[in-house]
């Protein structure tokens, strides 16, 4: 793996998956593995758990994270080749990126997308000019339209979780799939479709799950990264005999970054979760309280959202993993 990106980086999910729980049973099995290693997380945008697990699945390798905040602790960066910088920005990403690639051994970048101009976020003008610059493997923090190291820890919280009876796997004739459904919930921003991707892509690229997404009409997502899903938008039909569900906003993709509908009645209760199969709760988090989920969901013995967090650790710490031995 010479850059983390998305999914299509990855040879085998189910072995990433595994080595992540390798971790999680023995964190310090591989402590000598990023010895003498820096590794840069560059955040352009505000975050606490992909900032925090980073640094510790670094540390549990061996390596020496660096934290630098783009714009608050530095100079605000300038990403468009050939730009005339008589406005805010200072520095160009091209002298900025090859100053790091000499600092550190792995740069980490968090970026947002504007929610402005759809072809502009789509393209990934920002992590791309990091590839280019740099010099050094580059792992994303998040970029403008994926997330993929929060859907390498959903894809290990799912694992973990899926259990079903020896009883129901005999009716069944042998391994059954889960049935996760993505749900569309309500928000007072508009945010970006970054997650929700992610998690299409990695789902559907997993191929082990019979996987709905329900929003809202309008809410369509990137039909690249949806590819092989059911989409519906009746939310209730989605949600019968599902084991997981995963809660999350998203702004509209086609009609791009606005808010159309924000239906307060597309909030999981506890009553529309009677149809699942006693399916576990899913978010990545931040989460606002009884706007796009209830408390009594979140405080409820279905919720693994906290399990998930959690987890975000030996997700980063096995893709650290991979790309240290790339470069070995
Ligand atoms: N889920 C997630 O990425 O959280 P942070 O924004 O706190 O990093």
């Amino acid at each position: 793996m010479k850059n983390f990106l998305s999914v299509n980086e990855v040879s085998n999910i189910d072995s990433l998956i595994a080595d992540a729980l390798a971790y999680k049973a023995d964190p310090f099995k591989d402590s000598a593995l990023g010895n003498r290693k820096r590794l840069g997380m560059l955040f352009l945008n505000p975050s606490m758990r992909t900032r925090i697990s980073t640094q510790i699945a670094a540390k549990n390798l061996g390596m020496d994270p660096i934290v630098f905040n783009v714009g608050q602790d530095g100079w605000t960066l300038e990403f468009e080749d050939e730009a005339i910088m008589s406005g805010n920005t200072v520095e160009h990403v091209k002298e900025a990126a090859p100053v790091l690639g000499k600092y550190f051994d792995i740069l980490g970048v968090r970026t947002f997308p504007s929610l402005q101009n759809k072809a502009d976020d789509y393209s990934e003008l920002y992590i791309h000019q990091f590839i280019k610059y740099a010099g050094v493997p580059i792992l994303s923090l998040e970029s403008a339209t994926l997330h993929p190291l929060q859907s390498l820890t959903d894809l290990i919280t799912i694992s973990e979780n899926w259990n079903p009876s020896p009883l129901f796997r005999r009716r069944a004739g042998g391994e059954v799939k889960p049935k996760i459904v993505l749900t569309w919930a309500p928000h007072v921003k508009a945010l970006p479709q970054c997650v929700a991707n992610s998690f299409s892509q990695w789902v559907t690229a997993w191929g082990q799950a019979d996987f709905v997404i329900t929003h809202p009409e309008d809410y369509e997502l990137d039909e690249k990264f949806t590819k092989g899903a059911t989409i519906t938008h009746n939310q209730d039909e989605a949600l019968q005999r599902a084991d997981f569900v995963y809660v999350k906003n998203w702004s509209t993709y086609k009609d791009y970054g606005k808010i159309y509908c924000n239906d307060p009645e597309w909030m999981l209760t506890t009553e529309k979760l009677a149809v699942t199969n006693n399916a576990k709760i899913m978010h990545c988090l931040p989460v606002r309280r009884n706007v796009e989920l209830s408390d009594e969901i979140l405080d409820g013995p279905n919720s693994i959202v906290t399990q998930q967090a959690g987890n975000r650790v030996w997700a980063a710490q096995a893709v650290l993993a991979e790309l240290l031995k790339s470069e070995q």
